[in-house]
Formats: C-alpha cells, structure tokens, sequence
C-alpha cells in the first residue's frame, strides 16, 4: 500500500445480556447490556482524496448498501474532518465480513474503523477520548466498536465501562439471509410491552446487570455465563422471525451450552463449551443447512492494522 492509505480494522459484537427499558422521548430506550467484541472483523482502508466516497466488497452480498452520504462511513470520516479542520477527503473501501442488519454492530464497526483510519491517515490525531466523542453521535454501538473487549453500555448502549473477562469464550453464530431493521424489532418490543402490560411486570427503568453474569465473565466460566444468558429483545425478533426459535433449539440439542440472539438480530450466538467443541457444533450446523460460523471473544476494538 501506498502511504497515502491506512487501514484499519473494528469487530463485530454479541451482547451476552441486553436489558432494555421503556421507550424515551428522545425515540431510544435506556438499556443496559454487556457487549462482548468478537473475532469477526471490519476491514478499512481509507486512502486520500478530494471528495468523500465510499465501496463495499467481502464475503457476504454488499449490493443493496446505499453508498450516498447517508452512509455510516461518509459521516464517519467528514465528523473526524468537521472536528479536526481537515479541509479534504477520502475514498474508503469497506470489507465487510459482519452480517448487515444482523444484530452484530457491523455498520458500527465500519464507522469505527473509519473514525481510526482517516485521522491517522489526515494525520489529524485527534485521539480516542475525541473519537470516542464522535463515535456516540454517529450510533449507540459505535463507541463499543471502538472500545472493544467486553463492556458494560448503559444509557442508549453508549456510555462504556471495561468489564473484567480474561479467558476466551466460544461462539458460534448462525447467520441468517435476510436482516432485521433494529428500530423495527425495539417497536415490536414495545408493542408487545404495550398489549401485555397486566401480565408484563412493570419494565424496570433502571435496567440492571445480573452480578452473577459478571462473575462468569470474569472466572472465564462458560457453563455459568450460559445461565446467564440474557436478550429482552429475543421475543420481539422471535416474533417477527420464528424460524430462529428453531435455530436456538437445534444448537442446544446438539452440544450448544446456551443460545441467544444477538442484539437486534436475527444472528443467533450459540456458547461453546471450548474450541473444538464450537467447530463441532458449527460443523453439525452446517451439515443442516446453516451458515455457520465460529469465533472467540473478546476481540480488540478498532485499531490500526
Ligand atoms: O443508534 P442507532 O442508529 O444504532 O439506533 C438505531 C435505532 O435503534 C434507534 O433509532 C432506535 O429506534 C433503536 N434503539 C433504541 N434504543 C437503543 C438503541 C437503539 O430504541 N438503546
């Protein structure tokens, strides 16, 4: 590569436990999750240029990604110009291995890698409090994707804290053909709290992680941190995709210690019990037709590569 581009790279995610409030004026809800960085990885290579462009290529079909200025990594990259002065552009070329509307935090990723790239390629060097800054104005996820490791996100999913996990957990995910439109699947939710509001406790305001979840992390304890397991946004994206309930069946009857969708989904994330289990597991998966995958986690955030 020339030294006018640089490149960088952010992970996907799975959020091993997303509690979700009530809907805020402001059209987010509160949640409070445990996001997990996985070893799927975003690839960013941004190079000089006078305008602000942006392409797709990868092993999954990029084709209907619009490619305008209301793409994620066009406002990545003219947010770190807008910040820093820089008065040019770049040409940004994207591969992308995460699952679009998948649930993962992929266009997430992208402007993460983007926010690293460009400004060490304008040699603006804004730093990662100011970039962290702008990761939060361009998405909830994106300032974890930045981050990486495993984090507890609180108030939109934006505001991070480390969370201790040492040890490396299996995962195999099962990624699905068609995506779900996560505004889409916090409405279901919401629907769903609306029409069962007598038998529906009163949603917390205040969601809360459970401390034995924290331990499993912490202890690198698999069959621990699969009880804990949790997604209040499971039912929604159950409701609107059924066919996942049977996924998450067919992965814990053949070796997964838990299963959950990711995020918003409809990626479902099946726990390992180890390595060689997982490549089983996902072997089996695909055997049936599944477009299985497996990765480790915790994964790095957004980096120079
Ligand atoms: O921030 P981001 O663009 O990723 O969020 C997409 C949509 O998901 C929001 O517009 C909102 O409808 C929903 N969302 C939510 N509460 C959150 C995060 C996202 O309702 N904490």
């Amino acid at each position: 590569m020339s030294a006018h581009s640089v490149t960088a790279t952010a992970p996907g995610k799975i959020n091993v436990c997303l509690c979700v409030g009530p809907l805020r004026d402001d059209g987010y809800h509160d949640v409070a999750t445990i996001y997990q960085a996985v070893s799927l990885l975003e690839e960013v290579t941004a190079m000089e240029s006078t305008d602000f462009t942006v392409s797709f290529s990868g092993p999954i079909d990029t084709s209907r990604l619009t490619v305008d200025e209301s793409n994620l990594v066009i406002r990545a990259a003219r947010a770190v110009a807008a910040a820093s002065g820089y008065t040019g552009g770049a040409d940004i070329q994207v591969v992308k291995r995460v699952p679009i509307a998948g649930g993962m935090g992929g266009g997430s990723a992208d402007a993460a890698a983007t926010l690293v790239a460009v400004d060490a390629l304008w040699g603006t060097n804004l730093g990662m409090p100011k970039l962290a800054e702008i990761a939060a104005t361009l998405g909830a996820d994106v300032p974890f994707a930045l981050h990486g490791g495993t984090a507890l996100g609180v108030g939109r999913g934006d505001v991070l804290s480390p969370v201790l996990a040492k040890s490396a957990f299996h995962w195999v995910l099962v990624l699905n053909e068609v995506g779900l439109s996560t505004p889409d699947v916090f409405r279901q939710l919401d629907r769903h709290r609306a029409e069962h509001s007598i038998e529906i406790e009163t949603v917390a305001v205040d969601p809360a992680i459970d401390s034995k979840l924290l331990q499993a992390l912490r202890t690198g304890d698999a069959m621990a941190l699969g009880e804990y397991l949790r997604n209040d946004l499971q039912a929604a994206a159950l409701q609107l995709m059924p066919h996942l309930g049977e996924t998450l069946e067919f992965g814990e009857t053949h070796g997964a210690l838990a299963g959950i969708v990711s995020g918003s989904g409809p990626t479902v994330a099946l726990l390992a019990a180890d390595e060689d289990s997982a490549s089983h597991l996902a072997t089996t998966l695909r055997s049936a037709g599944r477009n299985a995958i497996t990765v480790s986690a915790p994964a790095l955030g957004a980096r120079l590569s």
